[in-house]
């Protein structure tokens, strides 16, 4: 099998060729490679290397910056992937997408299913739910949706990196404790997707997290103890929980969205939030 992976640099992309399975082949390619926003340039690519998959690991991730950077947003999450859908489509590839649990408003109290009714409270949510309503139009047949949430890697810049930083730099800290979802090693993410590009009876929507349930200020805690246990800290600072109406972000968050998982466990295996962050605390620790 071939696939063809856009957003090299991003830490999903960088897990997905760590965790590359031996009889996959792939293309990987970022920005100095292609430009995502016009078709002729990634049709050739995909025609060339003749490939079965394409894989969307590239988005417009800055959440707040979305707020004011509306049409880039809408370019990356909603035209990019039309454009990778009709490639994918013409060349009879499955095309893989990722997409935010962000699509949600949060109102809910109960783990969003993949049915669910989506009302994003942000550009980045609608941005991203409007690349989802492309692929559904286009490229129906041959493609897979997985929303997941609050993802992390040994790979680029995330909350735990940002936290152990900040942990050395601070004398304390205080951390979001009333937004609830769930934290994503985006290793297990790959893991996720790889299973699908070769999966009979794709399902048009998936939810992928880790197992578990945390607030920011959970995961904050977590991220202490085990930096500590594997030597990434070397202090302990106390930690409180804040409200979000404390830390207000140009971009409105949603406070509850818990992705039911369930469907998706039958294809991969779910392992617990906090043994993934303790896999990708180690990784850190190696790498220091
Ligand atoms: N991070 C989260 O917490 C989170 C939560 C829920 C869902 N998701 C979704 O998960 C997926 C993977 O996210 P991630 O955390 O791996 O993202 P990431 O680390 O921010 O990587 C995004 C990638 O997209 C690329 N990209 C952005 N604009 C581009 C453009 N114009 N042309 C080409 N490449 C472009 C970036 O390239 P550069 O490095 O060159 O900018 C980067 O490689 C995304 O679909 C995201 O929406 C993420």
């Amino acid at each position: 099998m071939k696939a063809v992976i856009i957003g090299k640099s991003g830490q999903l992309a960088n897990e997905l060729i760590a965790e590359l399975p031996e009889d996959i082949e792939v293309l990987s390619l970022g920005r100095s490679d292609v430009d995502i926003t016009t078709y002729d340039d990634l049709s050739a690519k995909v025609k060339s290397f003749q490939s079965n998959v394409i894989i969307n690991a590239s988005a417009y991730t800055a959440v707040d910056k979305a707020e004011s950077d509306i049409d880039v947003a809408y370019a990356i999450n909603e035209k990019a992937v039309e454009i990778m859908a009709k490639i994918a489509k013409e060349n009879n590839c499955r095309f893989l997408h990722v997409s935010t649990d962000f699509v949600f408003d949060g109102e809910s109290n109960i783990a969003y299913d993949v049915s669910s009714k989506t009302n994003p409270t942000s550009v980045y949510g609608a941005s991203k739910l409007a690349g989802e309503q492309a692929i559904k139009i286009t490229h129906p047949e041959n493609s897979a949706i997985v929303r997941t949430s609050w993802v992390y890697s040994t790979y680029g810049n995330n909350f735990v990196k940002t936290m152990l930083r900040l942990m050395e730099e601070k004398e304390q800290l205080g951390v979001v404790g009333d937004q609830i979802g769930c934290p994503t090693n985006a290793k297990g993410l790959a893991q996720f997707l790889w299973l699908l590009a070769s999966h009979n009876d794709l399902e048009q929507v998936y939810h992928w997290s880790d197992a578990g349930v945390a607030s920011w200020y959970d995961f904050a805690v977590a991220i202490q103890e085990l930096g500590l246990k594997h030597d990434l800290l070397d202090k302990k600072i106390p930690i409180h929980p804040i409200s979000s109406s404390a830390y207000p972000t140009p971009a409105k968050r949603p406070k509850f969205s818990l992705l039911n998982t369930a469907d998706s466990t039958s294809i991969c295996k779910q392992v617990h939030w906090r043994e993934q962050l303790e896999l990708c605390i180690i990784g850190l620790s190696s790498e220091s």
